[in-house]
């Protein structure tokens, strides 16, 4: 909860741009709740607020430039405007601390993950005595690790449904942090020690988010399917547990999770998908290369061989229903043309549902930035990019082929204007310098430089005019195994569950009209 001692009738004006994963997502949702508690209304732009947050990501450079550049375009604005309060909230915040300060020495607060908390109370600290503030978590190396842990966790306060991008789908983090530590990734360094959050903390959140009306349940962690939590009484909670706790939940139609790590795919947790009709046989399983000497330099723990193994665990036991997605870096420190073909021939093989591609960006902090060379030219990365997303996009329009002509289940969303650009983005290959890119992707585990929430409110107002001006609207949805569909309906439909008979597919989307309740009771659901 807040320590600020704002009074609640002032009113502040909030302007907060998203990047990163849905884990920011979720944080920016609780920060911009908090501060609505405190009297704050959002903007829609940097000049109508006096108050301008950047929740950030440090995944790849690219995602910190970007964050940069935004920060340097506010240089004049804070000369103007010097009451103008900035802040620096994420991941980069945790990583560059005071380093922001030096870049970009108009910025008033840098606050890490673990701190969001506080971040009321250092805009009330700036707007009373002026200064710079910093509220950063301990590093890994920083104190005794229950120290450590406390420092990341995560404030998840009471939640509220006006501040949710779609109020029938929330994200509900089960777990923070990571300790796998692969060698490319400044995660395990930006949100701290693996935890497992108390399963009676996650239950009664997940009960208040389907009183507020949530259908779709997205359960976040960076592993999440490692998920642990053992209780003073030594019961041990694994996710498929919490799976089944959730599942009883009257509201709540819908149960995902993401992102999940291939070695603890195990047959509990399938078997659990497969017995309960709310869990989405949707995986996000990133596999990041084919080449098991290229995944043996990025320690992630398993070889091609049981990254199959587990494909086949899946097979068995979802059969065709499963929706299987991956990630991969091209150009990791020493990749040979021969090392990527080899993650070529397994998407070929594994013939994922879609792939997230990234070209390999060196981060300070990392074993692999301070062990192994950079050495793969740009031009390799991007040509090798190119190919992997040309392939994969062949197999995932190939594949979405047996949807032609079925009926299939779908969430409606919204507007379906965000997803065009973003699927467009994709084909172009231009999407690689995004950190994910399908934007509103409650299925993959990052997001792209596009989220904001005030989109919400830019939706509803494109959505009202629509409606004032008589044109179709052309929404968005997404079937249980994670599909974009994309048909034309009224405002009305938006946040129910609805039958759609598919006609065409272009690309990653399916194109589908709605059809009757009698008619889709005939055919089965997808
Ligand atoms: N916890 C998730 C993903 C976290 S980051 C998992 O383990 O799968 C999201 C994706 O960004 C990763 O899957 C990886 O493909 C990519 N990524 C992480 N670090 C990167 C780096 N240094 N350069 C390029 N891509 C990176
Ligand atoms: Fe990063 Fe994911 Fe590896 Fe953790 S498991 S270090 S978050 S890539
Ligand atoms: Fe942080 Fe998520 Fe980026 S955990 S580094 S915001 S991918």
């Amino acid at each position: 909860m807040s320590t600020s001692t704002a009074n609640p009738a002032a009113t502040h004006k909030l302007y907060i741009e998203t990047v990163g994963c849905q884990m920011n997502m979720l944080d920016s949702e609780m920060v911009v709740a908090d501060l609505r508690r405190q009297g704050y209304e959002l903007a829609d732009n940097v000049t109508d607020a006096d108050t301008i947050l950047f929740n950030t990501c440090s995944v790849r450079e690219q995602a910190e430039n970007k964050t940069y550049s935004a920060l340097g375009r506010l240089r004049q604005a804070k000369k103007d405007n010097p009451e103008k309060i900035i802040g620096v909230m994420g991941c980069m915040a945790q990583k560059d601390q005071k380093l922001i300060f030096k870049r970009a020495p108009y910025v008033d607060i840098v606050v890490g993950p673990g701190q969001l908390q506080q971040i009321p109370g250092l805009i009330d600290k700036v707007r009373a005595e002026g200064g710079k503030h910093t509220a950063v978590s301990l590093g890994r190396t920083d104190g005794k690790l229950m120290d450590i842990k406390r420092s990341h966790e995560t404030f998840d306060p009471l939640r509220d449904p006006t501040m949710r991008p779609t109020p029938f789908q929330a994200f509900l983090r089960i777990q923070i942090g990571c300790d796998k530590f692969c060698t490319y990734c400044i995660v395990p360094m930006t949100r701290g020690p693996e935890q497992g959050r108390h399963p009676q903390q996650i239950y009664d959140e997940a009960v208040i988010l389907a009183d507020q009306g949530a259908k779709e349940i997205i359960l976040l962690g960076q592993t999440v399917n490692s998920y642990r939590h053992v209780d003073k009484d030594k019961t041990e909670t694994r996710l498929a547990d919490l799976l089944h706790k959730l599942h009883d939940i009257n509201g709540i139609e819908r149960l995902k999770f993401v992102t999940s790590y291939p070695k603890d795919m195990g047959y509990d947790l399938l078997t659990t998908i497969r017995d309960l009709k709310k869990c989405s046989p949707y995986l996000h399983v990133p596999l990041q290369s084919g080449s098991d000497a290229v995944l043996k330099r990025m320690k992630r723990g398993y070889t091609v061989g049981e990254y199959r193994d587990m494909m086949a665990r899946i097979n068995e036991t979802l059969g065709d229903k499963a929706a299987v997605s991956s990630d991969f870096i091209v150009g990791f420190c020493g990749e040979t043309d021969a090392e990527f073909q080899e993650t070529v021939d397994l998407v070929e093989e594994c013939r994922f549902k879609n792939s997230f591609i990234f070209k390999y960006s060196e981060r300070p902090g990392t074993k692999a930035h301070d062990q192994l060379p950079d050495d793969v030219p740009f031009e390799v990365k991007r040509r090798r990019n190119n190919e992997l997303l040309q392939i994969q996009n062949r197999i995932s329009e190939e594949d979405n082929q047996k949807f032609l002509g079925r009926t299939v289940e779908v969430l409606v969303e919204g507007p379906s204007k965000r997803h065009d650009a973003a699927v467009n983005e994709i084909k172009d290959g231009k999407a690689e310098d995004l950190n994910r890119v399908v934007v509103g992707d409650p299925g993959a585990a990052g997001k792209s430089d596009l989220v904001q929430l005030d989109t919400t409110q830019q939706d509803a107002a494109r959505l009202q005019k629509q409606q004032f001006e008589g044109k179709p609207l052309q929404l968005t949805g997404r079937t249980h195994c994670d599909r974009i569909v994309v048909f034309d309906g009224s405002p009305r439909l938006i946040g129910q569950m609805l039958p759609i008979g598919v006609y065409e597919v272009c690309g990653l989307t399916l194109l589908g009209t709605a059809v009757s309740e009698s008619k889709a009771d005939l055919i089965s659901l997808v």
